[in-house]
C-alpha cells in the first residue's frame, strides 16, 4: 500500500501535536471533497493532469495522517457522474490516474504477500493492509477499469487497518436509487415486506456508510450531490485551501472542529433477523458481480 500510504509525511513535531489532538473525540468516519485541482494546476502553470496526480499524492499523505490519527474509516470524492461531462482529454486522463494507480496497489499487494508468505500465517498478513470499496455505478466505466477495480476490492477484502472508500461514477442521489432497487428486489422476492422499508433499512442498504465529518477544500460550500443521505448529522468543515495545498494543519483543524461541534455519539439500532437475512444477501450480491467483472 505504500504507493497509497506516503509514509514520510509526518515529522516528529506533528506526530506530537497528533498525540495532543488524539485526547479528545476523533471521528471514526472522515469524508473529503477534494477539490481545487485544477485551479491549482493554473495557479502553478501545469497541466490539469498534473493538478490531478498531485491531488492523488495528497491524498496519500492524508492517508498516513488519518492512520497515525486513528481514523479507522476514510471516504474521498473522486469522480463524480457529472465529471463524465467533461473534456474528453481531462475524463480520460483522471480514467489513465484511476488505472495507474490501482494498478500499482494490486502489484504492491502481490509483492508483499509474496514477501511475507513465508514468514507469517495469512492472518498476519492481512492485519497491515487498507481495505478499498469503490462506490458508485461500476457499468459507467471503461471494462478494463471496472475489472481493476473489482479486482482491488476482491484482493483488500480482508485488510483491516483503514477502510478506503473511493467514491467513483457515484453521485448521492445515485446510490439511493440504486439502494431503492435493491430494496424492491427484496420485496418483489419475499425477502422483506413493504412494512419493513424504514431508515435503518435504507441506511443499511447503500454502500457507503454515515460520516461524522466532511471536509470540502477550495472555498466550495456545496454538497455537489455527495453522500446525501449519510451526512445527515454529520458535522462539515469548508476550507479555502485547495485539494493539493491541503496540509496536515488543515487537517488537524477540521478535527478541532468537530470536537468543538460533534454531536452525542447514537447508539447503534438492532435489526431483526429477516432484514439482516436481506442485507447478508446483498452483501453477497455485491461480491458475486464484482467477481464476474474480472475478467
Ligand atoms: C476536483 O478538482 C477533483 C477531481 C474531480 C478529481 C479528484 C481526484 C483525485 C484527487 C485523485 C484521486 C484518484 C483516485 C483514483 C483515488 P476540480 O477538477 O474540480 O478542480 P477545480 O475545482 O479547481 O476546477
Ligand atoms: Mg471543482
Amino acid at each position: 500500500m505504500s504507493s497509497w500510504v506516503n509514509e514520510n509525511s509526518v515529522s516528529f513535531f506533528q506526530l506530537f501535536c497528533i498525540k495532543v489532538i488524539k485526547t479528545g473525540r476523533i471521528p471514526q468516519h472522515i469524508a473529503f471533497i477534494m477539490d481545487g485541482n485544477r485551479r491549482y494546476a493554473k495557479k502553478a502553470s501545469v497541466d490539469k493532469k498534473t493538478g490531478h496526480y498531485r491531488g492523488f499524492d495528497k491524498l496519500s499523505e492524508t492517508l498516513k495522517w488519518c492512520l497515525d490519527l486513528g481514523i479507522p474509516e476514510v471516504t474521498v470524492y473522486a469522480f463524480s457522474i457529472e465529471n463524465f461531462k467533461r473534456g474528453e482529454d481531462e475524463v480520460e486522463a483522471l480514467m489513465d490516474l484511476a488505472r495507474d494507480k490501482f494498478q500499482r496497489l494490486l502489484e504492491e499487494m502481490f509483492e508483499r504477500i509474496q514477501q511475507f508468505f513465508y514468514l507469517f500465517n495469512s492472518d498476519q498478513i492481512r492485519d497491515w493492509g487498507v481495505r478499498v470499496h469503490v462506490a458508485g455505478r461500476l457499468s459507467l466505466l471503461p471494462s478494463d477499469l471496472r475489472s481493476l477495480v473489482s479486482e482491488v476490492m476482491l484482493a483488500t477484502k480482508n485488510n483491516n487497518k483503514l477502510r478506503l472508500n473511493i467514491a467513483y461514477a457515484y453521485t448521492g442521489r445515485d446510490e439511493i436509487s440504486r439502494a431503492a432497487s435493491h430494496i424492491i428486489d427484496g420485496v418483489k422476492n419475499n425477502e422483506i415486506t413493504a412494512d419493513d422499508i424504514d431508515d435503518e433499512l435504507i441506511s443499511q442498504s447503500m454502500e457507503l456508510g454515515e460520516a461524522e465529518l466532511l471536509v470540502r477544500t477550495s472555498g466550495e460550500v456545496r454538497l455537489s450531490d455527495f453522500m446525501l443521505w449519510q451526512l445527515s448529522d454529520t458535522v462539515l468543515y469548508f476550507t479555502d485551501v485547495l485539494w493539493p495545498e491541503f496540509s496536515i494543519w488543515n487537517l488537524l483543524a477540521a478535527i478541532i472542529h468537530f470536537q468543538r461541534h460533534a454531536p452525542p455519539i447514537k447508539p447503534d439500532k438492532e435489526l431483526d433477523s429477516r432484514k439482516e437475512t436481506f442485507l447478508e444477501h446483498l452483501e453477497n450480491k455485491r461480491w458475486q458481480e464484482l467477481a464476474k467483472n474480472v475478467s
